[in-house]
Formats: C-alpha cells, structure tokens, sequence
C-alpha cells in the first residue's frame, strides 16, 4: 500500500473505466463508501454499471437507438 507521499496510478479508459491502483475507498455522493481490496480497481465512469462506482463491463453492450 502506497504511503501518503507516493503517487498512485490512475489510468482512464477511452470509453470504459477508471482503472485506478487498490485498495481504494470511493466516497459517494450519499455519504456511503465503497471499498475494494484489488490490486487495481475499475471504477466506473459510465453510470451503466449494476455494481456502481465498481465497473459490470456494462459499458461494452451496445445501446439500441430505437
Ligand atoms: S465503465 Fe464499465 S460499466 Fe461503466
């Protein structure tokens, strides 16, 4: 785990997630926190995903333009 003075990586994928080097605490909106002990942790950044803020790869179906 990172001290307080090292940088950690934060990628973001075109048209996917935040890919972001674990553990994280992800603060949300509604004052809850979501934590997740990976070694990287996706978060989303599409709003589609069922696990919100961690990414379903929901962001790979297609949306029907009917
Ligand atoms: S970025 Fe993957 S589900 Fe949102």
């Amino acid at each position: 785990m990172p001290t307080e003075r090292e940088h950690r990586r934060v990628t973001v994928e075109p048209g996917g997630p935040i890919l972001i080097d674990g553990p994280v605490q992800v603060q949300l909106p509604d004052g809850t926190t979501a934590r997740s002990d990976r070694f990287v942790v996706a978060v989303c950044a599409c709003r589609r995903s069922k696990r919100y803020p961690f990414c379903d790869t929901s962001h790979r179906k297609k949306i029907r333009d009917d």
